[in-house]
């Protein structure tokens, strides 16, 4: 599998030296960012963390946390000046398969309703909607709700 630019991706797990590196993703990325803290606590807290970089460069990341027999996707990002180029599709894949061989039978994630992008790929993927909860998410004009997905695996 390739990224659409050509670029030859590489999957890596996460470690803590990437700290900076994910909260300027982070940053560009959402309006309302996982903090330095709450970075630093899921990389340094038991959490599965995986990257996709380029030539070393950390391009996306995934945050994942085991539960039974699935898998919670806790944060699932790609630089944004290099979105559109088929890394999160990449990066899913990466997840779903580091997720079997740990032997999960499920992928559960939420999403902002609002996040069309980030819905369509995960439809697109084989997930549904599961269930909604009600203003879960901050928002810059108050709270909105979160979509919860999953797919079996
Ligand atoms: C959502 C996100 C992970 C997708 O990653 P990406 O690398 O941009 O996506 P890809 O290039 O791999 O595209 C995969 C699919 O995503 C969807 N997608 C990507 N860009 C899109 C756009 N501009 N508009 C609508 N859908 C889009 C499409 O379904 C696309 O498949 P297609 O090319 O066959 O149509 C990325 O945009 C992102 O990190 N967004 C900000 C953080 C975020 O919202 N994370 C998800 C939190 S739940």
């Amino acid at each position: 599998m390739s990224v659409d630019s050509g670029a030859v991706p590489e999957i890596s797990e996460l470690v803590p030296e990437d700290l900076d590196n994910l909260l300027a993703i982070e940053q560009k990325a959402y309006s309302i960012p996982w903090t330095r803290g709450n970075l630093k606590d899921s990389l340094l807290g038991g959490h599965l963390g995986l990257s996709c970089r380029q030539e070393g460069v950390v391009v996306g990341y995934a945050f994942m946390m085991k539960a039974l027999d699935e898998m919670h996707l806790l944060n699932f990002t790609i630089d944004p000046d290099h979105q559109g180029k088929g890394w999160g599709r990449y990066l899913l894949a990466a997840v779903k398969s580091r997720a079997r061989e740990m032997n999960c039978q499920r992928l559960l994630l939420e999403v902002r309703q609002s996040n069309v992008r980030a819905i369509r790929l995960y439809r697109a993927d084989g997930f549904t909607q599961i269930g909604l909860r009600r203003q879960y998410y901050p928002c810059p004009h108050g709270r909105e709700d979160a979509i919860v997905m999953s797919r079996t695996l």
